[in-house]
């Protein structure tokens, strides 16, 4: 039954990352049609006013639908902000008939894949598997730089600017408070158990609690192995951000098929005047969407589950 395929995808996206774990989606059967819309009753004001990173973590549930329906052997047609009077509506899904399964890699990497914020080992990543991330970002319009010795220089000062800028902005520390304060039946926002207790870092990442409340250790690993990539596109229109956001699904998941760790790191895209500096990290080709860590994990110490809603499906 069409109904049943398209729900059981929707349920399985409801495992996609998002911005400060907002879920900031909504997703709606309707007959043989699937919707994705934003729900912007979800965006972060502060942190994120223009939706960019609502927009993405969309993008990430709908490339998390897609696995779920092409690993079932299903083939779709999808049609991306279809309705230009409705610019919520981010994405229809159809399914078209029957296919050879695809993806079933990265289907079961869905409920292995956590944020990992502690640092990663000094093992390198194994050769080609950047190429492979790369590969499938551009098949959505998306590219990967990666930072070489120089511009990860000028990435520390961008990522420390971004994090005092933040710690000094007022309204950006209560919008973050609201979110790493929540009640368990809201089932959402990030808790101090996800978040690593402070460390020396080569690159710091965001601080979600500046009252040090942050629980989870952070194990043998100095970084040394780590790599940082940008996701960047050549527009910066909404339609851009959806597409970083499969991007980034993809790659998240090949890399937690992989075996890897991975972090994303945000903070240095919300941030204007860091966002500026990343553009120069560019050379001015495009624009950044999101950065990533990744890496070799320290330790074999799971991770903690992060809460999602139920009722995101209609
Ligand atoms: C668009 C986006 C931006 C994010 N930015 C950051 C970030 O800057 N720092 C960070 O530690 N985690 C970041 N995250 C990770 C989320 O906080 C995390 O996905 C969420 O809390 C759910 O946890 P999980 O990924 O372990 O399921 C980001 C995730 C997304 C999708």
């Amino acid at each position: 039954m069409t109904s049943t395929i398209l729900r059981s995808a929707a349920e399985t996206a409801r495992h996609a990352p998002s911005i400060f774990n907002t879920q900031p989606w909504r997703w709606q059967v309707r007959g043989d049609v699937l919707e994705l819309r934003a729900d912007r009753t979800r965006l972060l004001p502060v942190t994120d006013p223009e939706g960019r990173m609502l927009t993405v973590s969309c993008g990430l549930a709908l490339h998390h639908a897609l696995v779920a329906l092409a690993a079932g052997g299903h083939a779709t047609r999808v049609e991306r902000r279809p309705d230009a009077a409705d610019p919520d509506l981010l994405a229809r899904i159809t399914l078209t008939g029957a296919a050879d399964p695809t993806d079933v890699r990265l289907r079961n990497a869905i409920p292995d894949r956590h944020t990992d914020r502690r640092p990663f080992a000094d093992t390198p990543v194994p050769d080609g598997f950047v190429d492979r991330l790369r590969g499938a970002a551009e098949a959505r319009g998306v590219y990967v730089a990666e930072l070489d010795a120089d511009s990860l220089v000028r990435f520390q000062v961008t990522a420390a600017r971004a994090g005092e800028l933040d710690q000094n902005d007022v309204a950006y520390q209560a919008e973050l408070a609201r979110w790493t304060h929540r009640p368990a039946s809201s089932a959402d926002g990030v808790g101090p158990e996800s978040t690593v207790v402070p460390t020396p870092r080569t690159v710091p990442l965001r601080s979600f609690f500046p009252d040090g409340a942050d629980r989870l250790l952070p194990g043998p690993g100095h970084d040394g192995g780590a790599r940082y990539l940008v996701l960047w596109t050549v527009g910066d229109t909404p339609a851009d951000w959806l597409a970083a956001g499969e991007a980034m699904s993809a790659a998240l998941l090949e890399t937690t098929a992989a075996g890897l760790a991975v972090s994303p790191m945000t903070d240095v895209v919300e941030v204007p005047a860091s966002r500026a500096m990343l553009h120069r990290v560019l050379n001015h080709l495009g624009e950044a969407q999101v950065a990533l860590r990744i890496g070799v994990p320290s330790t074999t110490d799971a991770l903690p589950a992060t809460p999602r809603r139920t009722d995101v499906i209609g």
